[in-house]
């Protein structure tokens, strides 16, 4: 194909170039480009009966592309510079690793001023939709499907975090963000807020973006992000899989507990079963506990407790014994506006917010005091 099309992006050398809000230097070698109109005519000019999702700064589409491939094409928001930051930090995350448990990029479009991912169409679309969304959308997942979905998911975090090269934080772990083919495996999606770890590095200081209801507490509060908070959200998306409730719309008890807090309550009444979706009817009780275990193993307050996702794939997927002893309380953040479900709330938000809600974990409250840069951006700090 030409690169005629892409304006302001020289594509041809294989890298980003001229008055973008680039990063210089991103190989688009292995990225197919398609132009605007090829787009187009794949969606029936996107026409909404082929809209899939849409969330932060974009909408999903169906797609056919001429040779009949069936591909997802994500039209990112152009005027906002999120949008075009996303359309980078994709494009720079994903057309580097292939994994199967990561959604392939098939190609992009950067013409004008659109900025279009094509991926690999996955059929059952997301667990939101299909494990926890609306009646019309719900499919019955049976608890090996659950387990198997739950496993793979932690092969591909676990892929991104110790055999990217470099190391990728995903930021965004979420049930809209798995993706799920036609046998309902899963795939992890959206990369527009990820980050890379070199491995010299162990933290980075950033403006804190994910999702509320998902959000490690000292990355919350903080800004502090290490690979341990998606081991946090992953945590949380475990109970999602096994409870078949949402971390964001439920409540739970007189106290309106998260999920979380809820899983350690019943784990110290000893009643861990309660948290079980009611629709599984058939399953392995051993292994359905040992998983609600990995996941407060996962949504400890202390970061450094929890467990590398190479070691959640092991405790998931052998009858490995869990020390328990050595399991501590989860930390919980919690935010009184409900911004959930979209991203980009500032740390300077998410903890006033706190300070306006006055309910929250003990663990939470000594983070938060302890908490004194609100804008720190993006800071690598050498181990
Ligand atoms: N490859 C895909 N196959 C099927 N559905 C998809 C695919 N990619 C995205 N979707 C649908 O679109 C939604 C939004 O996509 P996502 O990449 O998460 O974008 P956003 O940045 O808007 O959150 C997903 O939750 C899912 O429902
Ligand atoms: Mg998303």
């Amino acid at each position: 194909m030409g690169c005629g099309c892409f304006g302001e992006l020289n594509w041809c050398r294989g890298s980003f170039k001229s008055g973008e809000p680039q990063t210089p230097g991103i190989s688009t070698d292995n990225v197919r480009q398609f132009s605007y109109n090829s787009l187009r005519s794949a969606t029936r000019d996107f026409h909404p009966s082929n809209r899939i999702g849409g969330g932060g700064y974009g909408v999903v589409h169906r797609g056919v592309l001429r040779d009949g491939t069936q591909v997802a094409i994500k039209s990112l928001s152009a005027e906002s510079k999120q949008g075009s930051n996303e359309f980078l930090t994709e494009i720079r995350m994903i057309s580097r690793i292939q994994h199967p448990n990561l959604v392939k990029l098939v190609g992009c479009c950067a013409e004008g001023s659109s900025r279009i991912l094509v991926y690999e169409y996955l059929e059952n679309n997301s667990l939101a939709t299909s494990l926890l969304g609306s009646k019309s959308k719900h499919v019955f997942l049976d608890w090996p499907t659950r387990a198997v979905i739950c496993v793979e998911t932690a092969t591909g975090l676990a892929f991104l975090h110790e055999e990217a090269e470099p190391h990728i934080v995903h930021r965004d772990i979420k049930a809209s963000n798995i993706l799920l083919d036609g046998n309902f495996h899963p795939k992890i999606g959206d990369f527009g807020l990820a980050k890379l770890f070199p491995d010299n590095v162990t933290h980075v200081s950033t403006r804190v973006a994910g999702t509320i209801g998902y959000l490690a507490p000292e990355y919350a509060l903080l800004g502090q992000l290490t690979k341990k908070a998606d081991v946090y959200s992953f945590g949380v998306l475990l109970l999602e899989i096994i409870s078949g409730r949402s971390s964001s719309k439920a409540a739970f008890g007189e106290e309106l507990l998260v999920l979380v807090e809820w899983a350690w309550k019943l784990r110290e009444e000893g009643r861990l079963l309660d948290i079980v979706d009611p629709e599984l009817t058939a399953y392995a009780e051993d292994e359905v506990i040992r998983f609600v275990k990995v996941a407060l193993f996962c949504t400890q307050a202390v970061a450094h407790q929890r467990p590398s996702m190479k070691q959640v794939v092991e405790m998931l997927s052998k009858q490995v014994h869990l020390n328990e002893k050595a399991l501590t309380e989860p930390g919980v953040y919690r935010a009184s506006s409900s911004r959930r479900g979209s991203r980009g709330a500032s740390s300077e938000e998410t903890s006033s917010s706190q300070a306006e809600k006055g309910k929250h974990s003990m663990t939470a409250l000594k983070i938060q005091s302890q908490y004194d840069d609100p804008d720190s951006m993006t800071q690598m700090s050498p181990r």
